[in-house]
């Protein structure tokens, strides 16, 4: 079966097992180690990544329903010289990152509820991040940094909304 979709901006097609989970192309295939597979059953969100804007584990996704998808790993964030997606830069000024291994998920989770949800409090960044396990347990800087990161954008869109008035 040929799977043909969009990885990180660019044209991509797939040929073999429609069954493959999208982790082991990413990974096995394009090199995408940012995407990290650590239970491969769902649990930790390690392996997180952005199908059509929307965060989904890539270990539990058949590439076979991707056709026609947009994909987004963690690599695909930045942007020209921009090595760090702003919300990577927060966590790092903030020291929120112990091993690693949970952020890239971490990131793609929370950037989609970000944008979902622009007035989410600490509680509803807590209960976003139940799909995100983050075994050195670092999580109050993660919830710190998130809701600066709301608080900035709140006053930005606020400064932005008087200047057309
Ligand atoms: S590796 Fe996919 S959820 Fe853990
Ligand atoms: S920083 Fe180590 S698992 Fe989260």
């Amino acid at each position: 079966m040929t799977v043909t979709f969009r990885l990180n901006g660019e044209d991509y097609r797939f040929r073999d097992d429609p069954m493959t989970p999208l982790i082991d192309i990413l990974r096995q295939e394009r090199f995408l180690t940012g995407t990290k597979a650590v239970c491969r059953e769902g649990f930790c969100g390690a392996c997180t990544v952005h199908v059509d804007g929307d965060a989904v584990p890539s270990c539990l996704k058949p590439v076979g329903l991707l056709e026609g998808c947009e994909v987004v790993t963690i690599e695909g964030l930045s942007a020209g010289n921009q090595v760090l997606h702003p919300l990577q830069a927060a966590f790092e000024a903030a020291d929120a990152v112990q091993c690693g291994m949970c952020f890239p998920g971490m990131v793609m989770s929370l950037l989609a509820f970000m944008r979902d949800n622009p007035d989410a409090s600490r509680d509803d960044i807590k209960a976003a991040m139940v799909g995100n396990i983050c075994r050195c347990t670092g999580y109050e800087r993660i919830v710190d940094t998130v809701a600066d990161c709301l608080a900035q954008q709140r006053q930005t869109a606020k400064v932005a909304g008087g200047a057309d008035v």
